[in-house]
């Protein structure tokens, strides 16, 4: 049997997201498979710079029932200021080096993943930071990210920057101290310290025409600048997705090559779960529809493969997967990945490579 990276070796190259927690079980299966990796939590804002001030994450719940609200609690007190206006008093760079490092010895590319993202920062403390210290933040945390790690040849600059709900830029920390304006300002500042790396847009639904027409407005400013250079199609996808879906993907693919900007796939994974839905099918059959799904995508991928330059699946194994877990209380079984709880290639990896 080939391997992925064989089966793909014409049309772009493939990746995965991997932990540092499970490297070395997954490792064999990597280095055969994959010519990239990203680091599915290790190089963001709050593993290099650990504190106790997490937003608490209602991800693993079911989703809240109409008119139920999900409150959260006030943050804590801000004690130590200065550690968070200068991230560089307080580091822990050894998760991160271990995919790193990991990937130098091997050959391994790696997808910088993410340099600030509203999902993973100190909750409630930058809230507190005036707007010239976020900055002096920002540029401090950029600046050791890319004396740290030189070799990535991609970064994901602002992560999901974009509304999910019909306005043009979501309601962040970082939109409220710097301004409206502010992501040509982050992606400049990203280009000069990044200077040799590839800088993507990353977003998720990214195929939904609403949240594709902002994805699209927001490339256009930051193509004015010259300081974007890849779209990132995070690709989180569902079993279920029918024949609108695909149809949607390809013109949405069509529209972001037209940007002149080269394409990722960055996030690959197909949801067995329908969370509207989550029991209409016996295991068996969301299986099958997994790897009818898989084959479909990887169809798309092959069609626009002038275009697209990576494919990055998230994750390796079903082992691991934050689909375990993501509104999922039930504890429901899921089998979103390529390879079997035991690193076993599934129908759906044989799928992709014969095609
Ligand atoms: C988003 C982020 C990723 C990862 C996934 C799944 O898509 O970009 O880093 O956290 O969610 O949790």
């Amino acid at each position: 049997m080939k391997t992925l990276k064989e089966a793909y070796k014409n049309y772009f190259t493939v990746g995965a997201a991997v932990s540092a927690h499970w490297l070395d079980e997954a490792a064999e299966t990597v280095k055969a498979h994959f010519n990239t990796v990203t680091a599915e939590n290790e190089m963001k804002y709050n593993s290099i710079h650990p504190h106790d001030y997490q937003k608490p994450d209602f991800r693993h719940m079911r989703p809240p029932k109409p008119g139920e609200k999900r409150e959260l609690p006030p943050p804590p007190p801000m004690t130590n200021r200065e550690r968070f206006v200068h991230p560089s008093l307080e580091t822990d760079f050894s998760s991160g080096d271990k995919i790193y490092n990991f990937a130098r010895e091997n050959g391994i590319a790696v997808r910088g993943h993410t340099l600030m993202w509203h999902g993973n920062y100190p909750w409630g403390m930058f809230e507190q930071l005036e707007p010239e210290e976020l900055e002096e933040n920002s540029i401090e945390h950029f600046k050791m990210m890319s004396e740290h790690y030189p070799d990535c040849f991609c970064w994901d600059v602002v992560n999901e920057a974009v509304d999910d709900h019909g306005g043009y830029l979501r309601e962040t920390v970082f939109k409220k101290k710097f301004g409206d304006d502010y992501l040509p300002e982050i992606y400049s500042l990203a280009r000069k310290y990044f200077p040799n790396a590839l800088l993507c847009c990353n977003d998720y639904n990214e195929f939904n025409p609403q949240k594709r027409d902002s994805i699209l407005k927001l490339i256009g400013t930051l193509k004015e600048r010259g300081v974007v250079d890849v779209v990132g199609c995070q690709c989180h996808v569902n079993a279920q997705m029918g024949d609108k879906q695909f149809d949607e993907m390809r013109r949405g693919f069509e529209m972001y090559a037209n940007t002149g900007l080269r394409i990722h796939v960055t996030e690959l994974d197909v949801n067995a779960i329908d969370w509207k839905n989550p029991d209409k099918l016996p295991p068996a059959d969301l299986e099958r529809k997994v790897t009818e799904t898989y084959s479909k995508l990887f169809g798309i991928f092959r069609e626009f493969s002038d275009f697209i330059d990576n494919v990055t699946l998230w994750g390796v194994s079903d082992r691991h997967s934050w689909l375990n877990h993501f509104k999922n209380e039930e504890g429901r079984k899921n089998f979103p990945l390529l390879f079997d709880e035991e690193y076993k290639p599934k129908e759906a990896l044989q799928a992709v490579i014969d095609f």
